[in-house]
């Protein structure tokens, strides 16, 4: 009878997906599968579609095909009121979204509750020094960014990320701009973080290391599309010559970044 037993529903499904802008499709017919606490990694060069992935995911942006799956809810169909209860459940780290840097340590790490929830001052003060310890950072409440270094920031962004107590975090290229050794500390602490409090994970990068660091599961994208998606630790051993020459960094191979992404004409303005 076992294969009557049906496989776990997934946190997050992709259906037949596809995105166009102007005419340009940018992303191309994916559909995916995200299980409930797993670290599931989307990897793929610059202009691949990995930051639109994630923006239809946490709903921000509509599919113009294909439906999106958020704890069996299709997230393209539901009422605003109902989206902005299912996105009360993500925590997300943008590539981007600086802190505020009027704002200090602990009210940048407020913001979210404060739009989110109603709660007394004296439960948000405990609920920030909760968070503030769980990413290292007990004692900076009340720095300024610009007082701590860029790891930091990334942490305090963390803490914001995990205010409310989220189900899902979307991180986008989570360890972007830091070295080698500070972005591996943001990495140990994602995979800490979504261990001990049973987040399941999406996390964009082009860093392999990271990769290998986190990952559970991988999906590469190339030019919108899904090229592959395995588990992480089968990764280096795999045929796909995408896979292959992105882990690798080689500059042949079946992505072909001078006839893809970059217009020499364009750039020295023939
Ligand atoms: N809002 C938008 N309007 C028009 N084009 C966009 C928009 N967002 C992304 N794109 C284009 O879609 C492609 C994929 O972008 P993106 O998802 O940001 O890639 P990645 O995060 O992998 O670098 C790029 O060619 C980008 O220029
Ligand atoms: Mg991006």
């Amino acid at each position: 009878m076992s294969e009557n037993v049906s496989k776990e529903e997934p946190i997050i499904s992709l259906k037949n997906v596809s995105k166009y802008f102007q005419d340009k499709k940018t992303i191309d017919n994916v559909s995916l599968d995200i299980y409930r606490g797993e670290t599931f990694v989307i990897m793929g060069c610059s202009g691949s579609g990995k930051s639109t992935m994630v923006r239809l995911m946490t709903g921000i942006l509509k599919p113009d095909e294909g439906s999106i799956f958020i704890k069996g809810k299709d997230i393209a169909k539901i009422s605003s009121e109902e989206l902005d209860e299912v996105r009360k459940t993500f925590g997300m780290l943008f590539q981007y979204s600086a802190l505020l840097d009027s704002l200090t340590v602990e009210e940048n790490v407020a913001l979210p509750i404060k739009e989110h929830a109603k709660l007394a001052d004296e439960i948000i003060d405990i609920i920030i020094k909760m968070k503030l310890s769980l990413v290292g950072l007990r004692g900076y409440e009340k720095y300024y960014p610009s007082q701590i270094s860029g790891g930091m920031r990334k942490r305090v962004g963390l803490a914001r990320a995990i205010a409310l107590d989220p189900d899902i975090v979307f991180y986008d290229e989570p360890t972007s701009g830091l070295d080698p050794v500070v972005g591996g500390a943001i990495d140990k602490l994602i995979k800490e973080l979504s261990e001990k409090l049973l987040i399941t994970s999406v996390v964009i990068t082009h860093d392999m290391q990271s990769v290998f660091n986190i990952a559970d599961r991988v999906a590469m994208i190339h030019k919108g599309r899904i090229v592959d998606v395995m588990p992480a630790k089968v990764l280096n051993n795999s045929s796909n010559p995408y896979i292959q020459q992105f882990i690798n960094g080689r500059p042949n191979g079946p992505i072909d970044f001078f006839k893809e992404d970059i217009n020499i004409e364009e750039i020295f303005g023939l």
